[in-house]
């Protein structure tokens, strides 16, 4: 285990150029409930037996109100940028106005970055969907696509130039495939004939967007952010080969592809009719709208059987595991980006989250997490490697600025850099946030 994060002396990554950041959502963090709608995520916390401790958002680390602080503490670790998403159901009245209070709310902290230099890399839908939404049937209603491109309209003219990018979707996939076709997200749905359509809806509801944003903000970096678990197989035998193909097609290619080969994989002949999404006539063209970056979020990889029902079954992951169970195979993060870069035409890469659940103590004062450290120097060495294979990379983004509700694992797993005490929001920098801090102030 090391104490320090570095990379080689002649990294790009070591170049002032490169931006490095922390990242949060608005459901993760905020709390401050009272003042936004409800969204899909109060709805599931409040179900019995949906999130591991049975916690909720309505407080989280109460940035909501510690947010001036938060910002000084985000300045303090010396990054360029900050990660922070949109609350939709703070922003938006049920009669799809602006609610003001929500958007000074944002406003005053988008202010607050740019007094102090630090670019502003706003998501706009970070999973929390209003629950008047869900109530007319969500992603799985076309609608909601529309809804989205008109909410994004109205707080990107309300935002004006003040955010350096805007991500349309924070990983559709999880939206899609978590919430609709495995159920262990809000809104908590199941069935494999739900998942390809919330998908469908999500990545129309992006290209909407992005025209949108074209116009109202052209001079911001406007793209989306997927995540990929790389897959790989259990054996060389062709039929475990085989499986694996189809899985990363099935949960990673198939949010890519659109975007940049205006298409789904073709393992969708392969999939019944009625788990098929319905496509209406020029929804891929707008799917494909240009995007000026690509954020990638990667954690770990996934391994994967042949299975004559299911085309593939994923196996357990091997060790070394994170505290959240996630195999650390840092060699995936390079080998991803080799090939999402030879397989796609890509604009470059930011990535917009990375990091490692650790079963962190806090003792006199100090976290020392070793073991976060060795995941960062591990991963971003990664990022290096593949940057030296030719894939642009221009930014970095730690999972998270500091621990947070881990969605259906609530309170109880620790992503952070920094330590929250959730009894009394006090928060402590952890080892890995004074290393990443060296890192980015050493260059
Ligand atoms: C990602 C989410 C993020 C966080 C990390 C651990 O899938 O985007 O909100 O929960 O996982």
């Amino acid at each position: 285990m090391t104490d320090k994060i570095f990379l080689p002396n002649d990294s790009m990554m070591l170049s002032t150029d490169f931006i490095y950041g922390v990242a949060t959502a608005s459901f993760q963090i905020e709390g401050g409930a009272t003042n936004r709608l409800s969204c899909i995520w109060d709805t599931f916390c409040d179900t019995p037996t949906k999130v591991a401790d049975g916690s909720n958002g309505l407080i989280a680390c109460d940035h909501f109100n510690l947010w001036q602080q938060d910002i000084e503490l985000i300045d303090s670790l010396g990054v360029d940028a900050y990660r922070l998403s949109i609350s939709w159901p703070r922003v938006i009245k049920e009669s799809g106005e602006l609610n003001q209070d929500g958007v000074d709310f944002y406003l005053n902290i988008l202010d607050a970055l740019k007094s102090k230099n630090i670019k502003a890399f706003v998501t706009l839908y970070h999973w929390d969907l209003p629950q008047y939404l869900e109530d007319e049937g969500g992603w799985l209603n076309r609608e909601t696509a529309y809804k989205f491109r008109d909410y994004v309209d109205l707080i990107s003219q309300a935002f004006g130039d003040s955010v350096f990018a805007y991500a349309t979707l924070n990983e559709p996939f999880c939206s899609a495939f978590l919430g609709y076709e495995a159920g262990i997200h809000a809104p908590g749905i199941k069935g494999k004939r739900f998942g390809k359509k919330a998908a469908h809806h999500l990545l129309l509801a992006h290209g909407l967007a992005m025209k949108v944003l074209a116009k109202n903000s052209p001079n911001s970096k406007n793209g989306i952010v997927l995540n990929f678990t790389p897959c790989y197989p259990e054996s060389d035998l062709l039929t475990d080969k085989n499986a694996t193909v189809f899985a990363d097609d099935y949960f990673n290619q198939w949010y890519i592809k659109p975007l940049f080969d205006s298409k789904y994989p073709e393992i969708m002949a392969k999939l019944p009719k009625e788990h098929q999404p319905e496509i209406l006539d020029g929804d891929m063209a707008i799917i494909s709208h240009p995007v000026d970056f690509l954020g990638v979020n990667f954690y770990t990889r996934a391994i994967y059987r042949a299975d004559a029902d299911e085309h593939f079954i994923q196996i357990d992951p091997p060790e070394p595991r994170t505290d959240i169970g996630w195999e650390i195979y840092p060699n995936a993060f390079t080998e991803l980006l080799v090939s999402l870069n030879e397989k796609y035409s890509l604009p470059p890469i930011y990535i917009t989250e990375n990091g490692a659940a650790m079963a962190d103590k806090l003792i006199d004062g100090v976290v020392n997490d070793t073991d976060r450290i060795d995941y960062y120097h591990n991963h971003l060495n990664a990022v290096n490697e593949a940057m030296k294979q030719g894939v642009q990379v221009n930014g970095y983004f730690a999972w998270s600025l500091m621990d947070n509700f881990e969605w259906a694992e609530g309170y109880l797993k620790r992503f952070g850099i920094v330590y929250v005490d959730y009894d009394t929001q006090v928060r402590t920098i952890k080892a890995s946030g004074h290393a990443y801090k060296e890192l980015i102030t050493n260059r």
